[in-house]
């Protein structure tokens, strides 16, 4: 695991969109895994601004860590629709290149298994970037998800909910449900970056990098993987 500690979240979002830049480069028909977020907004913003200036995305296939059960692509809480926003739109990836979970579709669990596949029939995730929650989630991974879990339905903590109720009208809004990439799934990806930036994430990035490898820290399993970034700013670095 490599451990790349920026000055702030200015300079995490450029060495984050660097290191996409250089993978679009050398491979331009690759397989991204993305996640929304706060955190890979910045990243996003560099990724927009290479593209004006030449960096392709007419061969790229992505694939969206999770989105809510119960929101529709058009509402403007979905993860399809973050994505849109604040990527999709400003960047030439093929519509139909574009993945993320159905959160409308009527079987979730058969949505779940027909994902997975997909990802496996395109020829794996590629490059993967990850946020981490304040209990070390990644994705919709709560803490005690089993590390053997593919894509699926997952209940949603009440931390997660009351994080993630900022973009919605009151909290009773916020989906119970969502469905996610399983760590399993994740773990597949061949190169993973994780950005964290803030004081209120350095518990749970210095539990990832250097805390026991359990299923309590679902970020813990990335010291499992081979071949890890983390890209995080000086304040949640404090502790590394
Ligand atoms: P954030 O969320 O980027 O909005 O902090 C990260 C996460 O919960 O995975």
């Amino acid at each position: 695991m490599q451990v790349l500690v920026t000055k702030d979240y200015a300079a995490m979002s450029r060495a984050a969109a660097d290191i996409f830049k250089e993978h679009l480069k050398n491979h331009p028909q690759t397989v991204l895994g993305l996640a929304t977020g706060s955190t890979p907004l910045g990243m996003y913003e560099w990724l927009i601004k290479y593209h004006q200036d030449g960096l392709d995305f007419s061969q790229v296939t992505t694939f969206n860590l999770d989105e809510y059960i119960g929101l529709a692509g058009d509402h403007p809480a979905s993860y399809r629709y973050f994505m849109e926003e604040h990527l999709f739109g400003h960047v030439n990836v093929p519509k139909e290149r574009i993945f993320i979970p159905n959160g409308m579709a009527e079987d979730p669990e058969a949505e779940c298994r027909a994902y997975d596949e997909l990802i496996r029939k395109l020829g794996g995730i590629d490059l993967q970037v990850l946020g981490i929650g304040v209990n070390g989630h990644i994705g919709f991974n709560e803490p005690g998800t089993p590390f053997e879990a593919t894509t699926h339905v997952a209940e949603l903590t009440a931390s997660t909910r009351e994080a993630n109720a900022r973009f919605f009208a009151s909290i009773d809004e916020v989906p119970t449900h969502a469905i996610s990439m399983g760590i399993k799934s994740i773990m597949h990806a061949r190169r993973i970056v994780l950005l964290a930036n803030g004081e209120h994430k350095a518990e749970a990035v210095a539990a990832a990098v250097k805390g026991p490898v359990t299923p309590d820290l679902p970020a813990s399993v990335l010291q499992l993987h081979p071949d890890v970034t983390f890209v995080v700013d000086e304040a949640a670095g404090r502790l590394l």
